[in-house]
């Protein structure tokens, strides 16, 4: 069988964190969708280590990790994210895997969406080339993993795929070409160093699931940044939402089992696009503060607001979530009282789900209920041990979206979660 953690926000719900934890229920840690625009942080020992392409399985030397179909695999990022795990914890091979069907990201993607991003202000984008990468694939001119090891291939196909970005980077921002050249033997370098780990992933998924191994597939983003049910265009390029996983992974749904939703007590989001209970004041600034909220990519701090609960119904609906798992509780700690919007007003009309259009949400105002108060002394190992207020928190959550909360998270490093 087969379970699914994916994020019910703007991303950076801390699933890293999460996925590292619940790692060690699994044989098998596969990442699905997405690339390096992912910055997944994890604290073992008092190190921290941020993934941006390698599942959040890595850790632990006694599980295997898949890097899926669908997910675009940096070259760069790879060799310098592989070389980092090695020196920490020996070697990858026999435990990490990338299916030959994943999409490559070439230096021209990564460019364009620079230029985008500084030239035309776009969406507020990781700069890793996302929207670039994912076109082409679409646009069937992308380079696959496999391709590496098919000289004839993958030099008819870099030609064309550096032929075509070129002449858009050309004719939309004045850019000098990119030399075919160069690319090939870059690509040449790393089709040796990415070798040992290349497989059939739809083989190797399904073999490891016929001899009853469990798997767990790891979401990157958040379902409010999935290409179709996010706040387009202010989203990714890719499905980031529990049926992401399927699509691009080649599992069939009668696999899955639980789908895990990790939400924060409160929301953030980086880049542009509508953010209803957006704080910008000093209410914003103090989750910033005591929440530590710096993108794990990018560095840029990170709007904060209340938590949402319309936003978390439609996610925890869209992405069919059996078990809830709440992040940075720790935060609200002394934080007196704590607001939470659980609807909208538009024109009049109260909903409790968001409008489907990015331009309308930008004018919803959220309802909201005032909750008071808690302290943690943050040595707590169990429920039990929580403040009453803070558990009436949790059970008020519970009660708007119908479902369970089982694990609340009041610190990064592994044993500060509190299983319900
Ligand atoms: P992800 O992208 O969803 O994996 O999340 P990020 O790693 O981008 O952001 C989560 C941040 O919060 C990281 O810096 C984590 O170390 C940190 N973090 C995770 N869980 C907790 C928690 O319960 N409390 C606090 N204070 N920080 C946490
Ligand atoms: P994790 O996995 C938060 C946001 C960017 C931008 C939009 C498009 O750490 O939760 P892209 O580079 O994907 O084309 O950018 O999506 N974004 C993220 N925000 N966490 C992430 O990943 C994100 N990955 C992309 O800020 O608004
Ligand atoms: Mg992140």
């Amino acid at each position: 069988m087969a379970d699914i953690v994916v994020g019910l926000q703007w991303g950076d719900e801390a699933k890293g964190r999460f996925v590292d934890f619940i790692a060690k229920e699994y044989d098998l840690i596969c990442r699905f969708q997405g690339g390096a625009n992912a910055g997944h942080t994890i604290v073992k020992d008092n190190n921290k280590l941020v993934l941006h392409l390698l599942p959040s399985g890595v850790l632990r030397p006694d599980k295997k990790n898949l890097i899926t179909a669908g997910v675009l695999v940096d070259p760069d990022s790879f060799m310098k994210e592989v070389t980092e795990i090695v020196s920490i914890s020996g070697s990858l091979e026999g435990r990490l895997f990338v299916d030959e069907r994943a999409t490559l990201v070439l230096p021209f993607h990564k460019e364009e969406d620079a230029l985008e991003e500084s030239a035309r202000g776009g969406v507020g984008s990781t700069r890793q080339g996302i929207a670039y990468a994912y076109r082409d694939l679409y646009q069937r001119l992308a380079i696959r993993v496999g391709d590496l090891f098919d000289p004839k291939i993958l030099k008819r196909r870099l030609k064309d795929i550096t032929e075509f970005n070129n002449q858009i980077i050309a004719a939309r921002f004045g850019h000098p070409p990119f030399d075919y050249k160069e690319i090939l033997n870059n690509l040449e370098i790393f089709s040796d160093f990415i070798k040992p780990y290349v497989v059939d992933g739809v083989e190797f998924i399904h073999l490891a699931e016929r001899e009853g191994k469990s798997i767990l597939f790891e979401g990157a983003q958040g379902t409010l940044l999935d290409i179709i049910y996010g706040t387009y265009p202010y989203v990714t390029s890719s499905h980031t939402i529990s049926s992401g996983a399927l699509v691009f992974s080649g599992i069939p749904p009668q696999k899955i089992g639980k789908v895990y939703g990790v939400f924060k007590a409160y929301i953030t989001r980086v880049g542009k696009g509508p953010f209803p209970t957006e704080e910008k004041g000093k209410w914003g600034e103090l989750l910033r503060e005591k929440g530590s909220e710096f993108g794990s990519t990018t560095g840029r701090p990170r709007r904060c607001g209340w938590l949402d609960l319309p936003l978390l119904r439609y996610s925890a609906m869209i992405n069919g979530v059996t078990h809830l798992v709440i992040t940075k509780f720790d935060v609200l700690n002394g934080i007196d009282p704590i607001k939470v919007a659980t609807g909208y007003e538009l024109n009049g009309r109260v909903s409790e789900l968001p409008p489907a259009s990015a331009e309308l949400m930008e004018h919803v105002e959220p309802i909201y209920v005032e909750k008071p108060g808690f302290t943690l002394s943050l040595k707590e190992k169990n429920y039990g041990e929580l403040h009453d207020n803070a558990k009436k928190y949790i059970e008020f959550i519970e009660e708007n979206l119908q479902l369970s909360v089982n694990y609340i998270s009041i610190g990064p490093e592994r044993e500060k979660l509190l299983i319900k």
